[in-house]
Protein backbone atom coordinates (compact mmCIF):
# COMPACT_ATOMS: atom_id res chain seq x y z
CA UNK A 1 0.00 0.00 0.00
CA UNK A 2 1.20 3.71 -0.70
CA UNK A 3 2.09 5.53 2.05
CA UNK A 4 -0.57 8.46 3.62
CA UNK A 5 0.69 11.21 1.60
CA UNK A 6 0.84 9.39 -1.67
CA UNK A 7 -2.76 8.04 -0.95
CA UNK A 8 -3.48 11.93 -0.08
CA UNK A 9 -2.98 12.79 -3.83
CA UNK A 10 -3.93 9.30 -5.21
CA UNK A 11 -6.86 8.29 -3.93
CA UNK A 12 -7.09 4.65 -2.91
CA UNK A 13 -5.40 1.90 -4.86
CA UNK A 14 -7.06 1.73 -7.77
CA UNK A 15 -5.68 4.45 -10.02
CA UNK A 16 -7.97 7.46 -11.56
CA UNK A 17 -9.71 5.65 -14.31
CA UNK A 18 -11.61 8.55 -16.23
CA UNK A 19 -12.41 7.45 -19.56
CA UNK A 20 -11.01 11.25 -21.29
CA UNK A 21 -7.84 10.29 -18.93
CA UNK A 22 -8.41 13.75 -16.66
CA UNK A 23 -5.62 14.03 -14.35
CA UNK A 24 -8.64 15.59 -12.04
CA UNK A 25 -11.12 13.31 -11.39
CA UNK A 26 -14.05 14.75 -12.91
CA UNK A 27 -17.02 16.41 -11.25
CA UNK A 28 -20.24 14.19 -12.51
CA UNK A 29 -23.11 16.64 -11.70
CA UNK A 30 -25.84 14.50 -12.79
CA UNK A 31 -29.10 13.41 -10.04
CA UNK A 32 -29.80 10.60 -12.57
CA UNK A 33 -27.83 7.89 -14.54
CA UNK A 34 -29.48 5.96 -17.72
CA UNK A 35 -30.48 2.41 -17.80
CA UNK A 36 -29.14 0.53 -21.15
CA UNK A 37 -32.50 -2.10 -20.72
CA UNK A 38 -34.64 -2.72 -17.72
CA UNK A 39 -32.21 -4.85 -14.95
CA UNK A 40 -29.63 -4.17 -17.11
CA UNK A 41 -27.14 -0.64 -15.75
CA UNK A 42 -23.46 -1.56 -16.70
CA UNK A 43 -22.13 1.05 -14.26
CA UNK A 44 -24.18 0.51 -10.72
CA UNK A 45 -24.77 4.21 -10.98
CA UNK A 46 -28.78 4.94 -10.50
CA UNK A 47 -29.82 8.45 -8.50
CA UNK A 48 -27.16 10.50 -7.18
CA UNK A 49 -28.66 10.43 -3.31
CA UNK A 50 -27.58 7.25 -2.91
CA UNK A 51 -24.22 7.21 -5.16
CA UNK A 52 -22.22 9.25 -7.49
CA UNK A 53 -18.50 8.19 -8.90
CA UNK A 54 -17.08 11.60 -8.03
CA UNK A 55 -18.66 11.06 -4.35
CA UNK A 56 -17.68 7.29 -4.43
CA UNK A 57 -14.29 8.21 -5.78
CA UNK A 58 -13.87 10.66 -3.06
CA UNK A 59 -15.37 7.98 -0.24
CA UNK A 60 -12.78 5.61 -1.68
CA UNK A 61 -10.27 7.83 -0.78
CA UNK A 62 -11.30 8.98 2.86
CA UNK A 63 -11.47 4.92 3.33
CA UNK A 64 -8.04 4.15 2.35
CA UNK A 65 -6.53 7.31 4.19
CA UNK A 66 -8.75 6.34 7.33
CA UNK A 67 -8.54 2.40 7.22
CA UNK A 68 -12.36 1.69 6.90
CA UNK A 69 -14.22 -0.69 4.86
CA UNK A 70 -16.75 1.90 3.88
CA UNK A 71 -16.73 5.45 3.97
CA UNK A 72 -20.00 7.95 3.53
CA UNK A 73 -19.84 11.66 2.33
CA UNK A 74 -22.39 13.41 4.03
CA UNK A 75 -23.27 17.37 3.53
CA UNK A 76 -21.86 17.94 6.84
CA UNK A 77 -20.31 16.49 10.01
CA UNK A 78 -23.38 16.99 11.70
CA UNK A 79 -25.18 14.85 9.05
CA UNK A 80 -22.77 12.36 9.43
CA UNK A 81 -23.38 12.06 13.10
CA UNK A 82 -27.11 12.29 12.94
CA UNK A 83 -26.79 9.12 10.78
CA UNK A 84 -24.63 7.04 13.29
CA UNK A 85 -27.15 8.08 15.79
CA UNK A 86 -30.32 6.98 13.81
CA UNK A 87 -28.98 3.30 13.68
CA UNK A 88 -29.92 2.75 17.59
CA UNK A 89 -33.33 2.45 18.69
CA UNK A 90 -35.30 3.96 21.65
CA UNK A 91 -34.04 2.82 25.15
CA UNK A 92 -30.69 2.56 23.80
CA UNK A 93 -28.06 3.25 26.02
CA UNK A 94 -24.77 6.21 25.17
CA UNK A 95 -22.38 6.44 26.67
CA UNK A 96 -20.93 10.58 25.21
CA UNK A 97 -17.83 11.54 26.03
CA UNK A 98 -18.58 15.24 27.95
CA UNK A 99 -16.56 17.63 26.37
CA UNK A 100 -17.65 17.29 22.77
CA UNK A 101 -18.62 20.20 19.77
CA UNK A 102 -21.14 22.29 20.85
CA UNK A 103 -23.47 20.98 18.17
CA UNK A 104 -23.31 17.60 18.91
CA UNK A 105 -24.46 18.29 22.56
CA UNK A 106 -27.60 20.11 20.82
CA UNK A 107 -28.00 16.88 18.94
CA UNK A 108 -27.88 14.63 21.37
CA UNK A 109 -29.90 17.22 23.97
CA UNK A 110 -32.33 18.01 21.66
CA UNK A 111 -32.76 15.21 19.65
CA UNK A 112 -31.71 12.23 20.43
CA UNK A 113 -33.12 12.10 23.87
CA UNK A 114 -36.64 13.32 22.61
CA UNK A 115 -36.26 10.13 20.07
CA UNK A 116 -35.56 7.75 23.32
CA UNK A 117 -31.93 7.30 23.36
CA UNK A 118 -30.57 7.27 26.80
CA UNK A 119 -27.39 9.52 26.26
CA UNK A 120 -25.15 9.89 29.43
CA UNK A 121 -22.31 12.46 29.56
CA UNK A 122 -18.81 10.56 30.90
CA UNK A 123 -15.28 11.48 31.47
CA UNK A 124 -13.74 9.13 28.85
CA UNK A 125 -10.46 9.41 29.53
CA UNK A 126 -10.64 7.65 32.23
CA UNK A 127 -11.52 4.52 30.42
CA UNK A 128 -11.86 2.11 33.74
CA UNK A 129 -14.42 4.78 35.12
CA UNK A 130 -16.45 4.00 31.87
CA UNK A 131 -16.89 -0.10 32.83
CA UNK A 132 -19.10 0.52 35.67
CA UNK A 133 -21.23 3.02 33.55
CA UNK A 134 -22.26 0.17 31.13
CA UNK A 135 -25.25 -1.59 31.49
CA UNK A 136 -27.43 -4.18 29.64
CA UNK A 137 -28.68 -1.43 26.88
CA UNK A 138 -25.74 -0.42 26.49
CA UNK A 139 -25.00 0.10 22.70
CA UNK A 140 -21.83 2.79 22.33
CA UNK A 141 -19.62 4.68 23.21
CA UNK A 142 -19.10 8.41 21.44
CA UNK A 143 -15.96 10.61 22.38
CA UNK A 144 -14.04 13.19 20.33
CA UNK A 145 -10.57 12.93 21.00
CA UNK A 146 -8.50 15.06 21.38
CA UNK A 147 -11.76 17.29 22.43
CA UNK A 148 -13.00 20.21 21.51
CA UNK A 149 -12.31 22.52 23.03
CA UNK A 150 -10.66 21.46 26.32
CA UNK A 151 -7.92 19.21 24.14
CA UNK A 152 -9.09 16.23 26.30
CA UNK A 153 -7.18 12.91 25.03
CA UNK A 154 -9.08 9.85 25.18
CA UNK A 155 -6.85 6.57 25.00
CA UNK A 156 -9.23 4.61 22.25
CA UNK A 157 -7.42 1.61 22.26
CA UNK A 158 -8.47 0.80 26.23
CA UNK A 159 -11.50 2.20 25.16
CA UNK A 160 -12.14 0.03 22.86
CA UNK A 161 -11.15 -3.51 24.49
CA UNK A 162 -13.43 -2.57 27.28
CA UNK A 163 -16.48 -1.33 24.90
CA UNK A 164 -15.88 -4.59 23.15
CA UNK A 165 -15.88 -6.76 25.71
CA UNK A 166 -19.58 -6.22 25.75
CA UNK A 167 -19.86 -5.66 21.85
CA UNK A 168 -20.79 -2.15 22.34
CA UNK A 169 -18.98 0.61 19.45
CA UNK A 170 -16.84 2.62 19.78
CA UNK A 171 -17.62 5.98 17.65
CA UNK A 172 -14.75 8.19 17.39
CA UNK A 173 -14.89 11.85 15.96
CA UNK A 174 -11.19 12.29 14.14
CA UNK A 175 -11.72 15.87 12.59
CA UNK A 176 -9.04 17.59 15.02
CA UNK A 177 -6.58 15.20 14.02
CA UNK A 178 -7.37 13.86 11.02
CA UNK A 179 -6.46 10.21 9.38
CA UNK A 180 -2.28 12.31 8.72
CA UNK A 181 -2.03 12.17 12.58
CA UNK A 182 -4.36 9.40 13.77
CA UNK A 183 -6.51 6.18 12.62
CA UNK A 184 -8.83 5.37 15.46
CA UNK A 185 -9.93 2.58 13.33
CA UNK A 186 -6.05 0.77 13.41
CA UNK A 187 -6.63 1.13 17.37
CA UNK A 188 -9.79 -0.25 17.69
CA UNK A 189 -13.18 2.23 16.96
CA UNK A 190 -16.08 1.00 14.90
CA UNK A 191 -17.16 3.94 13.21
CA UNK A 192 -15.12 7.69 13.00
CA UNK A 193 -16.89 10.72 12.22
CA UNK A 194 -15.18 13.55 10.59
CA UNK A 195 -16.23 17.02 10.42
CA UNK A 196 -14.67 17.28 6.72
CA UNK A 197 -15.11 20.76 6.84
CA UNK A 198 -12.13 21.21 8.63
CA UNK A 199 -9.20 20.02 8.04
CA UNK A 200 -10.19 17.54 5.52
CA UNK A 201 -11.26 20.27 3.11
CA UNK A 202 -8.78 22.65 4.57
CA UNK A 203 -9.55 25.82 3.12
CA UNK A 204 -12.80 27.27 4.67
CA UNK A 205 -14.82 27.02 1.61
CA UNK A 206 -16.98 23.81 2.11
CA UNK A 207 -19.13 22.26 4.41
CA UNK A 208 -18.90 18.17 4.09
CA UNK A 209 -19.16 15.27 7.13
CA UNK A 210 -17.73 11.43 6.97
CA UNK A 211 -18.81 8.28 8.52
CA UNK A 212 -16.05 5.58 8.10
CA UNK A 213 -16.89 2.01 8.68
CA UNK A 214 -14.33 -0.70 9.55
CA UNK A 215 -16.66 -3.68 9.46
CA UNK A 216 -19.07 -4.36 6.29
CA UNK A 217 -21.95 -5.45 7.98
CA UNK A 218 -22.44 -2.34 9.93
CA UNK A 219 -21.38 -0.38 6.91
CA UNK A 220 -24.45 -1.69 4.95
CA UNK A 221 -27.04 -0.37 7.95
CA UNK A 222 -25.09 2.62 7.11
CA UNK A 223 -25.65 3.20 3.78
CA UNK A 224 -29.59 2.07 3.97
CA UNK A 225 -29.47 5.00 6.28
CA UNK A 226 -27.99 7.45 3.85
CA UNK A 227 -30.04 6.48 1.04
CA UNK A 228 -33.32 6.81 2.94
CA UNK A 229 -32.24 9.69 4.65
CA UNK A 230 -30.83 11.58 1.93
CA UNK A 231 -27.97 14.19 3.28
CA UNK A 232 -25.60 13.13 1.42
CA UNK A 233 -22.47 15.49 -0.29
CA UNK A 234 -23.10 17.18 -3.90
CA UNK A 235 -20.75 15.90 -6.33
CA UNK A 236 -19.36 19.59 -6.66
CA UNK A 237 -18.24 19.78 -2.98
CA UNK A 238 -16.95 16.10 -3.13
CA UNK A 239 -14.82 17.58 -5.85
CA UNK A 240 -13.67 20.49 -3.98
CA UNK A 241 -12.82 17.88 -0.80
CA UNK A 242 -10.49 15.87 -3.41
CA UNK A 243 -8.67 18.66 -4.05
CA UNK A 244 -8.29 19.53 -0.63
CA UNK A 245 -7.58 15.76 0.41
CA UNK A 246 -4.12 15.92 -2.33
CA UNK A 247 -2.52 18.51 0.32
CA UNK A 248 -3.30 17.15 3.50
CA UNK A 249 -0.18 15.66 4.45
CA UNK A 250 1.93 19.61 3.74
CA UNK A 251 -1.14 21.42 5.44
CA UNK A 252 -0.79 19.15 8.22
CA UNK A 253 2.64 19.45 8.98
CA UNK A 254 2.68 23.27 8.54
CA UNK A 255 -0.58 23.25 11.00
CA UNK A 256 1.23 21.53 13.43
CA UNK A 257 4.79 23.55 13.02
CA UNK A 258 2.61 26.69 13.51
CA UNK A 259 0.83 26.01 16.28
CA UNK A 260 3.43 24.57 17.86
CA UNK A 261 4.96 28.00 17.88
CA UNK A 262 2.13 29.76 18.85
CA UNK A 263 1.41 27.38 21.75
CA UNK A 264 5.07 28.10 23.07
CA UNK A 265 4.89 32.02 22.06
CA UNK A 266 1.37 32.19 24.50
CA UNK A 267 2.86 30.03 27.28
CA UNK A 268 5.32 32.99 27.80
CA UNK A 269 2.66 35.77 27.79
CA UNK A 270 2.03 37.28 31.25
CA UNK A 271 -1.77 37.55 30.31
CA UNK A 272 -2.33 33.98 29.18
CA UNK A 273 -2.67 31.73 32.17
CA UNK A 274 -2.84 28.21 30.68
CA UNK A 275 -2.44 26.94 27.21
CA UNK A 276 -4.04 23.76 25.91
CA UNK A 277 -2.21 22.10 23.33
CA UNK A 278 -1.91 18.51 22.20
CA UNK A 279 -0.68 18.40 18.59
CA UNK A 280 -2.15 18.77 15.30
CA UNK A 281 -3.05 22.80 14.73
CA UNK A 282 -5.51 23.54 17.49
CA UNK A 283 -4.68 25.75 20.08
CA UNK A 284 -6.98 26.55 23.23
CA UNK A 285 -5.41 29.27 26.07
CA UNK A 286 -7.37 31.00 29.09
CA UNK A 287 -6.42 34.52 29.43
CA UNK A 288 -6.53 36.52 32.35
CA UNK A 289 -9.82 38.61 32.43
CA UNK A 290 -13.19 38.49 30.09
CA UNK A 291 -12.43 42.31 28.96
CA UNK A 292 -8.61 40.78 27.47
CA UNK A 293 -10.32 37.68 25.65
CA UNK A 294 -12.82 40.10 24.13
CA UNK A 295 -10.02 43.12 23.32
CA UNK A 296 -8.18 40.27 21.56
CA UNK A 297 -10.67 38.94 19.28
CA UNK A 298 -11.61 43.01 18.70
CA UNK A 299 -7.81 43.33 17.80
CA UNK A 300 -6.79 41.35 15.89
CA UNK A 301 -5.78 42.11 11.90
CA UNK A 302 -4.38 38.96 9.83
CA UNK A 303 -6.39 36.38 12.17
CA UNK A 304 -10.06 36.29 11.89
CA UNK A 305 -12.63 36.33 14.58
CA UNK A 306 -14.85 33.43 13.32
CA UNK A 307 -15.87 29.54 13.69
CA UNK A 308 -14.79 26.95 12.36
CA UNK A 309 -11.49 25.35 12.03
CA UNK A 310 -8.88 23.69 10.41
CA UNK A 311 -8.57 25.60 7.35
CA UNK A 312 -5.68 27.59 5.43
CA UNK A 313 -6.68 31.07 7.27
CA UNK A 314 -5.86 31.35 11.12
CA UNK A 315 -9.12 31.74 12.90
CA UNK A 316 -9.79 32.62 16.47
CA UNK A 317 -13.05 31.86 18.22
CA UNK A 318 -14.68 31.94 21.26
CA UNK A 319 -16.07 28.97 22.45
CA UNK A 320 -18.70 30.06 24.83
CA UNK A 321 -20.32 31.98 22.72
CA UNK A 322 -19.72 30.75 19.64
CA UNK A 323 -19.41 26.70 19.65
CA UNK A 324 -20.95 25.68 22.64
CA UNK A 325 -23.90 28.53 23.41
CA UNK A 326 -26.41 25.16 24.04
CA UNK A 327 -24.22 23.49 26.04
CA UNK A 328 -25.95 24.26 29.54
CA UNK A 329 -23.96 26.61 31.82
CA UNK A 330 -23.13 24.10 34.85
CA UNK A 331 -21.66 21.64 32.00
CA UNK A 332 -19.31 24.71 31.07
CA UNK A 333 -18.03 25.57 34.37
CA UNK A 334 -17.19 22.09 34.89
CA UNK A 335 -15.09 21.96 31.37
CA UNK A 336 -14.02 25.31 31.89
CA UNK A 337 -15.46 26.60 28.98
CA UNK A 338 -15.56 30.66 30.56
CA UNK A 339 -15.43 33.71 29.00
CA UNK A 340 -11.68 33.74 29.30
CA UNK A 341 -11.19 30.77 27.11
CA UNK A 342 -10.37 31.70 23.31
CA UNK A 343 -9.38 28.44 20.76
CA UNK A 344 -7.29 28.77 17.79
CA UNK A 345 -7.40 27.09 14.38
CA UNK A 346 -3.50 28.00 13.38
CA UNK A 347 -3.52 28.24 9.69
CA UNK A 348 -0.55 27.75 7.55
CA UNK A 349 0.59 31.38 7.31
CA UNK A 350 3.90 32.28 8.09
CA UNK A 351 4.37 31.43 12.24
CA UNK A 352 6.15 34.88 11.94
CA UNK A 353 3.27 36.81 10.97
CA UNK A 354 0.84 34.80 12.90
CA UNK A 355 2.52 35.61 16.15
CA UNK A 356 3.17 39.33 15.62
CA UNK A 357 -0.62 39.64 14.58
CA UNK A 358 -1.54 38.07 18.42
CA UNK A 359 1.19 39.85 19.54
CA UNK A 360 0.16 43.44 18.47
CA UNK A 361 -3.68 42.61 19.45
CA UNK A 362 -2.29 41.40 22.99
CA UNK A 363 -0.76 44.72 23.31
CA UNK A 364 -3.62 47.07 22.28
CA UNK A 365 -5.30 49.02 24.47
C1 LIG B 1 -15.27 18.13 16.45
C2 LIG B 1 -16.43 18.48 15.57
N1 LIG B 1 -17.27 17.49 15.17
C3 LIG B 1 -18.34 17.75 14.37
C4 LIG B 1 -18.62 19.04 13.95
C5 LIG B 1 -19.80 19.30 13.05
O1 LIG B 1 -19.38 19.40 11.73
P1 LIG B 1 -20.09 20.33 10.62
O2 LIG B 1 -19.96 21.76 11.08
O3 LIG B 1 -19.32 20.02 9.37
O4 LIG B 1 -21.51 19.91 10.53
C6 LIG B 1 -17.76 20.08 14.32
C7 LIG B 1 -18.03 21.45 13.86
O5 LIG B 1 -17.37 22.39 14.27
C8 LIG B 1 -16.64 19.80 15.15
O6 LIG B 1 -15.79 20.75 15.56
Amino acid sequence: MYSIETRCIHGSEHKNEDSNFAISYPIYQTASFSHLTPGHNPTGFDYSRESNPTRQYLEETVSSLEGACDSIAFSSGMAALSCFFDRFAPGDHIICGEDLYGGTVRLFDRIAKKNGLEIEYADTTDPKGLRKLIKDNTKAVYFETPTNPMMQVTDIEAVAKIAHERKILVCVDNTFMTPYFQNPIKEGADVVIHSGTKYLCGHNDTVCGFLCVADSELAADYRLLSKTTGATLGPFECWLCLRGLKTLSVRMERHKENAERVSEWLKGQSEVSEVFYVGSGMVSFYVKSKEKAVSILKNIKLITFAESLGGTESLLTYPTVQTHPDVPVTQKEKLGINDRLLRMSVGIESANDIIADLKQAFEAK
